[in-house]
């Protein structure tokens, strides 16, 4: 089955999106989005994992009239997902997250912006309108440069700030470094610092020179020594919800309730930074059982199709994010792509919810699911 968008035929499978996106940019971008770190076991992992579970479905339940939408934190995911943070999104379309925050926006799907957009927070709150919007917060170890963008950030309407815990330093990439690639060009990886004024003002007279300007962005870009204790500063200083990405330890779940946490987000960054760690949804049961239904859970890392989402959700996550996906179809066909991805997700999680017999995605829960 094919859907004719832009007068490309775009497939309705991820798999064979994936092989589209490869033909359609170059090898350096198209390996950055797709590998994950060493040897890529937690990448597989993390889509491997769902097949450990089967969904049992239930019948003779009324299922003509259904509803896949959930609330995080005031903000309403019309099918239960939203896109994840990804940054440099220029490296595979020209528009970037122009395109796929209007994709976003076309169908009301919250979109998370990263601290390394290539357009700015700003650009991306207007191309998205109205529409539910977060912050993805690489705390900078300029601690300046880190309130600077929170402040942005609430102007611009972003509802919540998502706080990445899991890049300390970045993983080890074997693909990437191999194809000597790295996305952070001057204009493709940094407008969201070019355009912060406390970024500005620490670079001072060397502001015009391209180098000069990347290798601060790389020097302030992550906060290794940062701990439990500076989650307090950033709830000093802000008014909005805090959740915390890149928790797959039940151990910190109860932290993030300790300290405060608002959300947490159960994710290995898509494979990305610690290979052979656990994948996300063998991480969510416990986690789950340490939350306690107190604060929302999210969940990435694998998710690729609509029975994935009602698995998610019976083991605990109250919703899930998207992410290697839509870039896909952001490679191929820009705006359009990325709508194309996220209409063939939510008609999915739609039939996978009837056809687990439950008509409202709040009622799926754990005795819909067997471990294999
Ligand atoms: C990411 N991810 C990510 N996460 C984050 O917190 N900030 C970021 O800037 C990025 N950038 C980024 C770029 C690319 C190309 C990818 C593929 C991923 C991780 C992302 O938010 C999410 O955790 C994973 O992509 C989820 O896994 P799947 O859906 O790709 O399997």
């Amino acid at each position: 089955m094919t859907n004719l968008i832009s007068n490309i035929e775009l497939p309705h499978s991820i798999s064979l999106l994936e092989k589209m996106a490869a033909a359609s940019i170059e090898k350096g971008p198209f390996t950055y989005v797709q590998s994950g770190s060493g040897a890529e076991n937690t990448l597989r992992a993390n889509v491997n994992a769902f097949e450990d579970w089967h969904i049992v479905p239930k019948v003779l339940n009324d299922v003509s009239i259904r509803d896949t939408s959930t609330q995080v934190l005031g903000t309403k995911f019309p099918s239960s997902f939203g896109l994840a943070p990804v940054g440099v999104q220029s490296i595979f379309h020209a528009d970037g997250e122009l395109a796929s925050a209007r994709a976003a926006a076309h169908y009301g799907v919250p979109f998370i912006a990263s601290t390394l957009t290539s357009y700015s927070l700003e650009e991306i709150a207007t191309a998205l309108g109205k529409s539910p919007r977060w912050f993805q917060l690489y705390w900078s170890n300029d601690i300046e440069i880190t309130l600077s963008m929170v402040r942005r950030a609430e102007v611009a309407g972003y509802s919540a700030i998502v706080i990445t815990l899991d890049t300390t330093i970045l993983g080890n990439r074997e693909r990437d470094l191999n194809n000597s690639y790295s996305p952070l060009k001057l204009g493709k990886g940094s407008a969201n610092y070019i355009n912060d004024p406390v970024f500005q003002s620490r670079l001072g007279d060397s502001s015009s020179n391209d180098q000069a300007v990347i290798k601060k962005i790389v020097d302030v870009m992550f906060a290794p020594a940062l701990t439990w204790d500076d989650l307090r500063t950033i709830k000093n200083h802000t008014s909005l919800p805090i959740l915390l990405k890149g928790i797959l330890h039940e151990e910190d779940a109860r932290k993030a309730l300790h300290y405060g946490a608002d959300g947490i987000i159960v994710s290995n960054h898509g494979g990305r930074q610690l290979d052979g760690c656990i994948s996300s949804l063998e991480a969510l049961p416990p986690i789950a059982e340490a939350i306690q239904g107190n604060i929302p859970i999210l969940l990435d890392s694998g998710i690729r199709r609509g029975p994935d989402v009602i698995k998610a959700k019976a083991l605990g996550a109250t919703a899930v994010l998207l992410g290697r996906p839509f870039v896909y179809g952001l490679a191929v066909a820009g705006e359009q792509g990325v709508r194309h991805v996220l209409n063939h997700l939510i008609n999915d999680i739609d039939i996978s919810l009837a056809l687990t017999g439950l008509s409202l995605m709040e009622q799926v829960n754990y005795s819909v699911i067997r471990k294999k």
